[in-house]
């Protein structure tokens, strides 16, 4: 099984499938976009089945998320979701629901378990201020064509930015409880394209908390449920529905964390915040075995660090954004 010096497990393998978005989230991207891969720099479908399949019968990966960028502009999406489901472990998929209202029953049928989608506003101009396109009707329209496909659970990402949406943290809530979403807060964390975070600027947990606060009663639940999981779960009015805040910054999981990412370029990084990544893609076209890759895997993941150390005086933001890397 894959493990860090400190005796992390990681088997929680985060794919991304493309560097493109159709949104430009300020906390990700720059309004007039990047400079995307050329396609020949993406791993092929065969590329990205050949690693999965190392992953789950070589290291131990229980769980395969696929990322992007928007994952669901990889026209090969449903083709890889169902070769890679056949390997026996739970497939999932963040994505900003642009076009899920169109692929979602495809992707429950190929194998897809569950979706993560990024909702950080119910209001269409701050959706425009935010991600800079006018597609909310899309991504809500996505939303409810995944929970028609029967996919569950669906989970619900929202990034709160002050003087943007913070205000909106109950209306959210309110709108998921309704449709029985899972809605997650995550702190905004230093990748975005631009380099303009400030942790004075950052909505921090408690700050969320503190406005559900005042519209819902929240009790935690027992930490011990936790495991891996970044969020740390609240029960709304008693239960049983619930709502998660992810302290990325300010309430840092990092020892618990499970997880090792591969790039759509074929680096694995074995952190979000990782300043080094470990070549796969040449290795793969070079003609390296199975068992190269498992160890040229197995080593970058021995490196792991203990933190992100975002508090450290001496932290740099790593050069690749947070869209060319996968949530
Ligand atoms: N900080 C926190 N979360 C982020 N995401 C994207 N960029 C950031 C950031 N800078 C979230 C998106 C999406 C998931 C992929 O990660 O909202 O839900
Ligand atoms: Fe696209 Fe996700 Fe980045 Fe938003 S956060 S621009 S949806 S990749």
């Amino acid at each position: 099984m894959l493990a860090d010096s400190f005796g992390r497990v990681a088997t929680d393998f985060r794919v991304s499938l493309t560097d493109r978005c159709n949104l430009r989230c300020t906390y990700c991207m720059p309004p007039e976009g990047l400079e995307w891969l050329a396609t020949p720099e993406l791993l092929t479908v065969e590329e990205i089945v050949r690693l999965v399949r190392i992953g789950v019968e070589v290291l131990g990966i229980r769980e395969v998320r696929y990322t992007g960028g928007e994952p669901l502009l990889r026209r090969e999406l449903v083709e890889i979701v169902k070769r890679t489901s056949a390997f026996g472990v739970e497939i999932s998929l963040t994505t900003n629901g642009i076009g899920l209202s169109r692929l979602a029953q495809s992707l429950a049928d190929a194998g897809l378990a569950r979706v993560n989608v990024s909702l950080d506003t119910l209001d269409r101009e701050t959706f425009i201020k935010l991600a800079h396109r006018d597609r909310l009707v899309d991504v809500l329209d996505g939303l409810s064509a995944a929970a028609r496909a029967g996919i569950t659970p669906i989970k619900v990402n929202s990034v709160l930015m002050r003087g943007v949406n913070d205000h909106e943290a109950v209306p959210l809530l309110r709108y998921c409880l309704d449709r029985n979403y899972e809605l997650r807060f995550i702190e905004q964390m230093p990748l975005d394209a631009q380099h303009g975070w400030t942790r004075e600027e950052m909505v921090t947990a408690d700050e969320t908390l503190a406005r559900l606060g005042s519209e819902f009663s929240l009790s935690e639940s027992d930490p011990r449920d936790r495991g891996s999981a970044p969020a740390e779960q609240f029960l709304v009015d008693g239960g049983p529905a619930s709502v998660g805040v992810i302290g990325s910054v300010s309430r840092p999981f990092c020892g618990t964390c499970d997880r090792v990412r591969l790039t759509a370029d074929g680096q694995i990084r074995n952190c979000l915040f990782a300043m080094g990544e470990t070549d796969l893609r040449s290795a793969l076209r070079a003609g390296a075995t199975d068992a190269e890759l498992a160890d040229l895997w197995i080593t970058a993941v021995r490196g792991k660090r203990p933190g992100h150390g975002i508090d450290d005086p001496t932290f740099l933001q790593p050069a690749r954004p947070m869209s060319a890397i996968g949530g």
